[in-house]
């Protein structure tokens, strides 16, 4: 298990034991963290998964592969932004920080 918090726009922290080799994403739908809708359940062809990886964790987390990275645009790439479905949860992310957007 790693901790994964997801930081909602109201500033709460859902705190979550995730298991090793499951999605971000997975971690936060199948425990009820509101904000992240996946709904093409995790094939990274809807968008509706993402998440801002806090400052202190975007040289931790591998980058996007190219299936990822075209479903993001120039400016999220700029901010850090992911697809959570496509974050592969290790011990090394134990501890790590996604902010959850408004919309
Ligand atoms: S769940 Fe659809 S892109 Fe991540």
């Amino acid at each position: 298990m790693a901790k994964i918090i997801y930081r909602t726009a109201d500033g709460f922290d859902h705190v979550r034991d995730v298991a090793i080799d499951t999605s971000v994403m997975r971690g936060a739908v199948d425990t009820g963290v509101p904000g992240i809708n996946a709904e093409c359940g995790g094939s990274a062809a809807c968008a509706t998964c993402q998440v801002q990886l806090d400052d202190a964790w975007v040289a931790r987390v591998p980058p996007a592969r190219d299936l990822e990275d075209s479903m993001l645009d120039e400016e999220d790439q700029a901010r850090n932004i992911r697809l959570s479905c496509q974050i592969i949860v290790t011990p090394e992310l134990d501890g790590l920080l996604v902010h959850i957007p408004s919309a």
